[in-house]
């Protein structure tokens, strides 16, 4: 998918003659600039410097920040939560309710949790000080593990520091230069980072397309070494789900592993929420890597791979991410480890999640917003088309009392710039309704006052070429 086209709705030649012109005044092109000579007390040799401006993307950031100043947008990002964000979160010492945060099954907080990870602390410190081989190996670590591969079905499991890491080295240790990667067209940035680190050859599908992922193995497997077929359980950024057995008949017809990452299934998907197996009924053993994270329903921090257990034996002893990185903090896994306790106890928490999130779903679709492919199990993204649009939309949503994220260019291509809901149980049904009703009337609004793109890009252009 070409994600540099329609900038801000501008045309590609629009888009392009802009961020020529604001590249710091400059009509050298960075790949053509000498290197600087140092001053004299530096000996005079030559020390090349760090000039972040020549960076890809540094001037398309300073593109989206003067248009969204000049259109009075405040800065979404970065805003700072100042106590648990749940279904309301305090920011600047307002209250708001919040869709912008992970808490599925509503567990951020839960007195269980913060004291199991208090105990942890109490018990092993802050920190297991050393990598799991080499003596940062604790109780908590493998009771984790053992309840996540219960959960999944799986004969082992081995749990990481950080969710999007795991992809990274994971994908990066098992496949290499003669190998091929399919997966879907929309999978996480973590999973082709993981890609790109291997090495091997990456081919995407159309989302969720499983007869292309079938045609494109089909043409390619017989020329690679080993093939990895990947995709999500539930996808971060539409709320949709793909047809398991569909991946599952590809991988097989073609020798390709199939990896499914759950990041945003687990707790979210199936009647107990044990994820995409359950919601499918399948058996887990038809998927050769189960990965998930422990930062969404689980309410912690870290990744995880489920499957075999000659397979995480072998990640245990080998791969990178694991062997020469510290073991997970004790609070961390213990936050994860009650979570899941409390996950497998209260299944009503994962209905009521469901339940909020179809309701959200329906009343936006009832007021005619484009809510996309989303299944309406947690995540409904509400699609503007345009990041401009994207960015209004959300600052009047927040003017009025509502946090939620825009999901900008270059995060998602910039026609299917959205405003990104994240529905969870702890989400009241008056929450759901008043936010609908809000978010409709916002967007109306913004219907009969669209943006002025030719007044944006002159003023962009005035900035970048100052009067003589
Ligand atoms: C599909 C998917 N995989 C992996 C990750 C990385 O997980 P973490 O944020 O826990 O590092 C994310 C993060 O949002 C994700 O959406």
């Amino acid at each position: 998918m070409d994600r540099t086209r329609h900038l801000f709705g501008l045309s590609a030649q629009a888009k392009a003659q802009l961020i020529a012109k604001l590249s710091s005044g400059s009509s050298t092109r960075p790949a053509e600039r000498s290197p600087r000579r140092s001053a004299p007390e530096e000996g005079g040799v030559l020390t090349p410097r760090l000039d972040v401006s020549e960076l890809n993307g540094f001037r398309e950031i300073r593109m989206i920040r003067e248009a969204a100043g000049f259109l009075d947008i405040a800065d979404p990002f970065f805003r700072v939560h100042e106590g648990i964000a749940g279904a309301e979160t305090l920011i600047g010492n307002k209250s708001y309710v919040n869709f912008s945060s992970y808490n599925y099954v509503g567990l951020n907080g839960h007195p269980h949790i913060t004291n199991a990870a208090k105990a942890a602390i109490d018990r092993y410190g802050t920190t297991v000080s050393a990598s799991r081989p080499v003596s940062g190996e604790r109780p908590i670590h493998r009771e984790l593990e053992q309840m996540l591969a219960r959960i999944h079905g799986c004969e082992d499991c081995v749990a990481l520091v950080g969710g999007h890491s795991t992809n990274v080295t994971v994908i990066g240790h098992l496949l290499g230069r003669n190998d091929v990667i399919v997966h879907d067209a929309l999978i996480h940035n973590s999973i082709v980072q993981g890609a790109t680190l291997s090495g091997a050859r990456r081919v995407p599908f159309p989302h969720l397309d499983h007869q292309a992922a079938d045609r494109l193995l089909g043409e390619l497997r017989s020329r690679h070494g080993r093939a990895l077929l990947v995709i999500e359980g539930h996808y971060s950024m539409d709320g949709d789900v793909p047809d398991l057995p569909g991946f599952i008949a590809a991988a097989r017809r073609h020798c390709a592993w199939l990896m499914v990452d759950e990041a945003h299934a687990l707790g979210v998907l199936g009647p107990r929420g044990f994820g995409t197996a359950e919601r499918a009924g399948i058996d887990p053993g038809e998927v050769d890597i189960w990965m998930g994270t422990l930062s969404k329903s689980l309410v912690s921090c870290g990744g995880y791979i489920a499957g075999r257990r000659d397979l995480i034996d072998y990640l245990k002893l080998t791969a990178p991410g694991f062997v020469f990185s510290v073991g997970m903090a004790p609070a961390a896994a213990a936050a994860a480890l009650a979570a899941l306790e409390l996950l497998t106890r209260e299944p009503e928490r994962v209905r009521q999640l469901n339940d909020r999130a179809a309701l959200f779903l329906k009343l936006a679709r009832h007021s005619g917003l484009d809510v996309g492919s989303s299944i309406g199990a947690s995540i409904v993204p509400v699609i503007t088309g345009s990041s401009i649009r994207a960015g209004r939309l959300a600052h009047a949503m927040f003017q009025r009392g509502v946090n939620v994220q825009p999901i900008l260019y270059p995060a998602v291509p910039e026609r299917a710039a959205r405003l990104r809901f994240f529905l969870t149980a702890a989400h009241t049904e008056k929450q759901i309704r008043d936010t609908v009703q809000i978010l409709t009337e916002e967007n109306r609004r913004l219907e009969v006052a669209p943006s002025d793109l030719a007044a944006v890009a002159r003023h962009l252009g005035k900035l970048a070429s100052p009067p003589r």
